[in-house]
């Protein structure tokens, strides 16, 4: 697996943790077997108060973009990045959904691998892809039809490539953008990255990122025709049960394509 992809193997294992509780924000039975598969390569696991508001951004998140992707309303729904994301597998699809999980070669065969027994709850379609290269092509090979509304999902990526790719990645995903379409991602949160690079507990992340969108998120999407919405993470975690111990400025924005929501 690429050093990049072992980050979706740190989602994993957050993903596992949150499953086994109680009172869990969604039960990912597949996080756990991702983790026990390959070991070695889990970063993380060190409760630094850094790396536990990391798992706990990560769990809201991954609840977050849930509840996102089915209110969509959109049958058709792309994972930009899927990593280890199960959310084919474990969330109650409605009749119809075509959804698509894009990332590099090698965490989607090693994906593929824990999963060869699993039956995923809508059409899926695995699209191995690079996106500093023309991915759109191999998505449209795949079946994807630009003409319908899409509900994209960029979770945990944009960090992990430049301005320039972030910028040409979010720019092909507008042109395949039909009206009604939905995006989502992390704002990015510039002090949080500052106090995670130079934390020893992070570094396993942090040395791999390489900027994301070199403008706010919200600004990007409005030059781009989206219509965004932001949701800071204290009122959203709040919503979840799971208030805020202290004040963050990270948070999510999602968009709409002509539609006014
Ligand atoms: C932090 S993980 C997030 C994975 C997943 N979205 C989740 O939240 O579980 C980042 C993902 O970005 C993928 N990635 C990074 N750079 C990429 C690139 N240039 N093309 C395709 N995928 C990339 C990695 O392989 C990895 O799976």
């Amino acid at each position: 697996m690429d050093e990049v992809s072992t980050t979706a193997l740190g989602m994993a294992r957050v993903r596992a943790a949150e499953s086994e509780r109680p009172d869990g924000l969604f039960d990912d039975p597949w996080a756990a077997r991702f983790c026990a598969a390959a070991p070695d390569q889990v970063p993380g696991g060190e409760r630094t108060p850094l790396s536990m508001s990391f798992a706990f951004h990560a769990i809201i998140r991954t609840r977050f973009y849930d509840d996102y992707l089915l209110t969509a309303g959109c049958r058709q729904v792309v994972l930009l990045a899927a990593g280890l994301d199960s959310r084919a597998y474990r969330l109650d699809w409605p009749a119809g959904v075509s959804l698509y999980e894009l990332d590099l070669p090698k965490v989607l065969a090693f994906k593929e691998s824990v999963l060869a027994d699993a039956e995923p709850r809508c059409t899926r379609a695995v699209v191995p892809a690079d996106f500093r290269t023309d991915w759109a092509k191999a998505l449209q090979d795949n079946g994807f039809r630009p003409q319908e509304p899409t509900a994209w999902l960029a979770e945990g990526l944009l960090i992990y490539l430049t301005p320039q790719d972030a910028d040409r990645l979010l720019t092909t995903v507008t042109t395949l953008s039909a009206q009604s379409s939905r995006i989502a991602f992390e704002r990015g949160d510039r002090s949080y990255q500052d106090q995670a690079t130079n934390s020893p507990s992070m570094q396993r992340y942090s040395a791999l990122w390489k900027g994301g969108l070199d403008r706010p998120a919200s600004q990007w999407l409005t030059d781009h025709g989206w219509r965004p919405t932001e949701h800071d993470l204290g009122p959203v975690a709040a919503s979840y049960g799971r208030p805020l111990r202290k004040e963050a400025s990270s948070g999510f924005v999602t968009a709409s394509r002509g539609a006014s929501r």
